[in-house]
C-alpha cells in the first residue's frame, strides 16, 4: 500500500502541475481528494490492515493528503497571480494619472466650527432639535403670542399637520429645558432656520443660526455681555468693537441686538447687526416649569441668558462676501478660495 500511496502522490503532483486554469485544477482536486477520489478510496483499505500496521499507514495517508493539499494551494495562488499579471499587462504604469482637485470645507462650516470651538472653551456643549417643529416649541413656549407677526402664514412655512419649519434655533432652548436633568444648562445649537423671505443679496429662505443658552442660579446680564464680547473678539479679532442695542424679543427681557463695527477700505466704518440676545424672560421659565411639573426651572430659582446669531452673516463679514447667495450656489470658483 505504501507504493500505492507514493504512486498516487506522484500522479497528483503531476496533474496539479499540469493544471492551467481553475477548472482543470479543480478536476485534479476531485480526482485525488474528492469523496470518491483516489486517496479516499485508498484510505478505505485501512480497515483491512493488521492492527500493528495501522498507525504507520495512517500517518502515511495524512502526509500524502497534506502534500497534495499544499500543492493545490500553491497552484491556486500561482494561477491567481498569473491572472492578475494578465489584467495589468495592458496598463502603462508610467502614464501620468488624472489630477483630482482637492476639496475643502465650505465657509459656513469653517465659521460654524470656529464659533463652536470658542464657545466650547467657555463650557458650552452642543445640543440639537428638529427642523420640523411644533408651534409650541417654536413660539408658544417662547412666550410668542398667537397674533405675533412671525407666526403669520406669510412669514413661516407651515405643514398641513400644523407643524412648521422652525423660524429660528430658539426652539432648541425649549427642547433643552424640557429634558434637562440638572443645572447649569449651558448649550449651543447650530442649525438651519427657515423663513418665507424674498431671496436677495442678504436674505435666503433657508439660513443658518447658532443659538446659545445658559441657565443657572444667579446668571447676570454682565455674564451675557462678557460672554458675547469675548466671543466676537475671539472670532473677529481683539480690537473688534461691539455694541449692545436695546431691542425686543418675546422670550428675553431685557433684550438686545448686537452690532459690530465693520471697517471696509474706502468706506466709513458702519455698525452691522450680528446677533440677538437677552436675559431669559421669567415667563419662559414659568411655562417650562409647568410643562416639566417640577421646580428645577422656577423663575424664583434660576436666571439665564440666551443668544442667537446668523452664521451666514458672520461668514459674509469674515470674508467680505457681498452676496449671501454665493453660499448656496456651489460654484467652485467661489468655494475653492476657502480650500
Ligand atoms: N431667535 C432670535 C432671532 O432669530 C434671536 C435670539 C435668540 C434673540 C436668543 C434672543 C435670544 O432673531
Amino acid at each position: 500500500m505504501t507504493e500505492e500511496l507514493a504512486a498516487i502522490q506522484t500522479e497528483a503532483l503531476t496533474a496539479i502541475a499540469a493544471a492551467h486554469d481553475d477548472r482543470t485544477l479543480d478536476e485534479a482536486r476531485v480526482t485525488f481528494l474528492g469523496k470518491k477520489g483516489r486517496l479516499t478510496v485508498a484510505s478505505s483499505c485501512m480497515k483491512d490492515l493488521p492492527k500493528e500496521e495501522k498507525p504507520a499507514m495512517g500517518q502515511a495517508l495524512n502526509e500524502t493528503r497534506q502534500t497534495i493539499t499544499a500543492a493545490l494551494e500553491n497552484k491556486t495562488e500561482e494561477l491567481q497571480s498569473q491572472a492578475d499579471a494578465k489584467l495589468l499587462a495592458g496598463i502603462d504604469l508610467t502614464m501620468p494619472g488624472y489630477c483630482l482637485p482637492a476639496g475643502g470645507l465650505h465657509p459656513l462650516t469653517l465659521i460654524r466650527d470656529r464659533a463652536i470651538q470658542i464657545l466650547r472653551r467657555l463650557g458650552f456643549s452642543l445640543a440639537e432639535g428638529p427642523e420640523i417643529e411644533t408651534e409650541f416649541h417654536c413660539f408658544d413656549a417662547l412666550n410668542t403670542p398667537a397674533d405675533h407677526p412671525a407666526r403669520n402664514e406669510k412669514d413661516t412655512f407651515y405643514f398641513d399637520s400644523g407643524k412648521l419649519l422652525r423660524t429660528h434655533t430658539s426652539s432648541v432652548q425649549i427642547r433643552t429645558m424640557e429634558k434637562a436633568k440638572q443645572m447649569p444648562i449651558r448649550i449651543i445649537a447650530p442649525g438651519s432656520a427657515y423663513r418665507r423671505d424674498e431671496i436677495d443679496a442678504t436674505h435666503l429662505s433657508v439660513f443658518n443660526q447658532l443659538e446659545g443658552l445658559y441657565v443657572d442660579k444667579d446668571v447676570r446680564l454682565s455674564d451675557l455681555k462678557g460672554t458675547l464680547e469675548y466671543f466676537f473678539q475671539s472670532l473677529f479679532g481683539e480690537k473688534t468693537e461691539i455694541r449692545f442695542r436695546p431691542h425686543f424679543f418675546p422670550f428675553t427681557e431685557p433684550s438686545f441686538e448686537i452690532d459690530i463695527k465693520l471697517h471696509v477700505k474706502g468706506h466709513e466704518p458702519k455698525w452691522i447687526e450680528v446677533a440677538g440676545c437677552g436675559m431669559v424672560d421669567p415667563a419662559v421659565f414659568s411655562s417650562m416649569s409647568l410643562r416639566r411639573g417640577d421646580e428645577t426651572l422656577l423663575p424664583e430659582k434660576v436666571t439665564g441668558f440666551a443668544f442667537g446669531m446668523g452664521l451666514d452673516r458672520l461668514a459674509m463679514i469674515e470674508w467680505g462676501i457681498r452676496d449671501i447667495r454665493r453660499l448656496i450656489e456651489n460654484d467652485t470658483r467661489f468655494l475653492s478660495q476657502f480650500a
